[in-house]
């Protein structure tokens, strides 16, 4: 697929041609993933962040928000219990903590994976290549490092404080994957000013970054943040600003699943936040074959507010057994095991058989 067909695709309205998108990313999705559903624990192990993303409620000037680090054994509690409800994986995420130290996450990885048939994915933002690199050794399976939009001006605007001398996402990404790292990349749906054409070439930056995984959401305002006081400041013209919505954000995943249609890809919990009756199901039917519990202690769970009213924080959570019933009732079935993609598997065989050839 094109660029141009991308934006048409993506400023597409008539519901019949969109069901002819759904369809096809669908029948991608059945013919390259099958129909299991993948359920990943995600535990969000601390709410700090030195960082000042203004689209972001863990962002360092937010004072209002009390701050946690889970210890060690919370750690190790919760991912036995991930291990309990059936799933594969534990996702370790966070903000840009350096109270998270190099040794004291690799002792928490090594520990999992010693105890655990977990595979661990990572999301702990920009850090060092040697931390990268020592929480691999300790046995990280996984990275996730969203690009949250591909245009250098938006970015700047809304991350600020970019340290001069250090790689960028994209880079990064490249760093975790010759370290032997399964990567993960993303963005965010309708931040103001983003275009339609801006958002056309974050999907085409995905589909070269060649990631195993690709998550997006759409921008939920967080009234103690700067994008959130005031999110009409930045908007583009009326009809160039892509919309924060559910329809914007499928269309997304839709061409994602056609572009890249071996990675895994989850009906998000921004998702199913905007819409907590059909969300994760407009996803699943729609390109998505993961979803990703939460499996957070409540009390630190409600801390981590990157934006409010998180489905996973409200009465319309669904328990992991409740999202396996969702999930068998669409027709699909949950996946055993760890889940890993198909362009990951493929990249292990190839360098298997490299290895083989030139030993
Ligand atoms: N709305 C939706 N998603 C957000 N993120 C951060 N702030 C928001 C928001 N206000 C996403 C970013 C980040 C991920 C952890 O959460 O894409 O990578
Ligand atoms: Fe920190 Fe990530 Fe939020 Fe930015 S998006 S403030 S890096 S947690």
């Amino acid at each position: 697929m094109v660029r141009s067909e991308i934006l048409s695709w993506l400023r597409e309205t008539g519901r019949r041609r969109l069901s002819s998108l759904w369809q096809r990313a669908n029948n991608v999705r059945r013919t390259r993933m099958g129909n299991r559903v993948h359920l990943r624990g995600l535990l969000e192990i601390s709410n700090h962040c030195t960082r000042r993303c203004a689209y972001c409620g863990l962002r360092r000037p937010n004072r209002r928000l009390r701050r946690y680090r889970m210890t060690a054994s919370e750690i190790q509690a919760c991912a036995v219990h991930a291990v309990r409800c059936g799933f594969g994986t534990v996702v370790l995420q966070g903000g840009e903590d350096p109270g998270i130290g190099r040794e004291w996450l690799a002792g928490v990885i090594a520990s999992i994976k010693r105890a655990t048939p977990l595979a661990v994915t990572l999301g702990m933002g920009e850090r060092s290549p040697d931390d990268l690199e020592a929480w691999r050794r300790a046995g990280a399976d996984r990275y996730l490092l969203r690009f949250e939009t591909s245009h250098p001006d938006l970015l700047a605007h809304y991350r600020p404080d970019a340290p001069a001398d250090a790689p960028d996402r994209p880079a990064l990404l490249a760093i975790l994957r010759a370290l032997g790292y399964e990567t993960g990349s993303g963005m965010l749906v309708g931040l103001p000013g983003q275009t339609w054409e801006m958002l056309a070439d974050d999907l085409m930056l995905l589909r070269d970054l060649d990631v195993d995984m690709i998550g997006v959401g759409p921008f939920i305002p967080h009234p103690g943040t700067p994008l959130g006081r005031a999110p009409t400041k930045r908007m583009a013209p009326k009809d160039q600003q892509v919309p924060a919505d559910g329809l914007t954000t499928c269309k997304v995943m839709a061409l994602a699943r056609i572009l890249c249609p071996d990675t895994n890809i989850p009906a998000t919990t921004a998702l199913a936040t905007l819409d907590p009756v059909h969300g994760y199901e407009l996803g699943l039917g729609r390109g998505a074959n993961v979803i990703m519990p939460n499996v957070t202690p409540m009390k630190y769970r409600r801390l981590y507010e990157i934006y409010p009213d998180k489905v996973c924080c409200t009465e319309q959570d669904p328990n992991h057994e409740k999202l396996a019933w969702r999930v068998l009732s669409m027709g699909r079935s949950i996946a055993a095991g760890r889940g890993d993609s198909r362009s990951y598997l493929a990249r292990q065989e190839e360098s298997r058989s490299r290895q083989e050839s030139t030993g």
